[in-house]
């Protein structure tokens, strides 16, 4: 109720204006009596994957609180996990504005904000405040101006820093609106990336005494044989997991809609598809217990279902959760 009287507002304005609207609103209300307007209890469905014991199995996905402004809020709202970022080195303004577009004919979202954030010192403050003592990933990307040949250099960096703090970190190499990352998806540079990845986390787990798992979140613009190729090098890295999948920028399903032929990538009930097919793929190549989280399209208990049915064992939601709030989350859980 509340949250669709908010939305209505919220889809009257802007979607980048909204969009600080609400984070500015779920920050300076997330510890005072106001947060009841959102905070919802939630049948604990416990389930373990990576080593990690997660409340539900419905996540927040990464992009929607790219500081980590908001985690206390999040958290009232029941997700079972929250993903904070994509963070990078240093802050970054993003693309040029308009840079996010609602197409809500379709229940989709396309953007091309490009990383704006404030860098992930800010983040790691934001983290060591927080109230939240549940599942929190962290995901890592690179600043738009470090070259691809020293990308690594910013994973590593951010890795460092968000290490002691995170319950898995997420290397980010499938955003479509940093110029070249998804290059990093595929042979000599995936396998570079994630073999240094590797040692950093092994350094990393004798320097703190814990091992924190590292997942690779996936584009969903790829065909079975780099599906495949992407899996292989996944397993021979030792990487902990895969988030399958980040936005598109396929437009087949969106076409003739205001806003389709905006840059960026598409996400929301039009990548639902695709994102369930990578899963599937995922999952014949890396066998039956290697981690898989899902993500894309996820709009309903049935959409979720389907994700699980692919093989994934846990699963996130970006543009259903702008479109409906709180409620997804609880029907979710619920069917569970
Ligand atoms: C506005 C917006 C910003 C996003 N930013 C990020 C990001 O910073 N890092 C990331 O890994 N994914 C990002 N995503 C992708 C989502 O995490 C998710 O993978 C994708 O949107 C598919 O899920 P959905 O259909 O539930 O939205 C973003 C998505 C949207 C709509």
């Amino acid at each position: 109720m509340f949250y669709q009287l908010a939305r209505q507002l919220m889809f009257c304005a802007d979607a980048e204006k909204s969009h600080h609207f609400a984070l500015g609103s779920l920050k300076t209300l997330q510890h005072t009596p106001l947060s009841a307007l959102w905070r919802q209890q939630l049948p604990a469905k416990p389930v373990t994957v990576a080593g990690i014991r997660f409340e539900n199995p419905v996540g927040l996905a990464a992009g929607l609180d790219k500081n980590a402004d908001c985690i206390d809020a999040f958290s009232q709202m029941g997700f079972g996990f929250i993903e904070v970022g994509t963070v990078t080195p240093r802050p970054q303004v993003g693309n040029d504005k308009p840079r996010i577009f609602r197409l809500p004919q379709a229940n989709a979202i396309i953007n091309r904000m490009g990383f704006n954030n404030k860098g992930v010192d800010y983040l790691v403050e934001n983290v060591k405040n927080a109230r939240y003592k549940g599942v929190l990933g962290i995901n890592i990307g690179k600043n738009k101006d470090t070259p691809n040949e020293q990308g690594k250099d910013d994973y590593i960096h951010c890795m460092r820093k968000v290490y002691p703090y995170a319950s898995y970190i997420t290397v980010n190499i499938s955003s479509p609106n940093t110029p070249g990352l998804r290059d990093l998806q595929f042979g000599d540079a995936l396998m570079d990336l994630l073999i240094s990845v590797k040692n950093e986390q092994l350094d990393l787990a004798a320097k703190y005494q814990k091992y924190v798992p590292v997942f690779v979140k996936i584009a969903p613009d790829m065909d079975e044989v780099a599906v495949q190729q992407v899996a292989d090098t996944l397993l021979q890295s030792k990487m902990d997991g895969a988030i399958a999948t980040n936005t598109t920028l396929d437009r087949s399903l969106v076409q003739g809609l205001q806003f389709a032929e905006e840059m960026g990538g598409l996400s929301g009930a039009p990548v639902r598809a695709k994102s369930t097919t990578v899963v599937t793929q995922l999952r014949a190549a890396v066998g039956p217990e290697f981690p898989i989280i899902g993500v894309g399209g996820i709009e309903s208990a049935d959409a979720a279902k389907e994700k699980f049915a692919a093989g994934a064992q846990l699963v996130q939601v970006y543009t259903g959760f702008i479109y409906q709030g709180p409620d997804l989350i609880r029907s979710i859980v619920n069917s569970l």
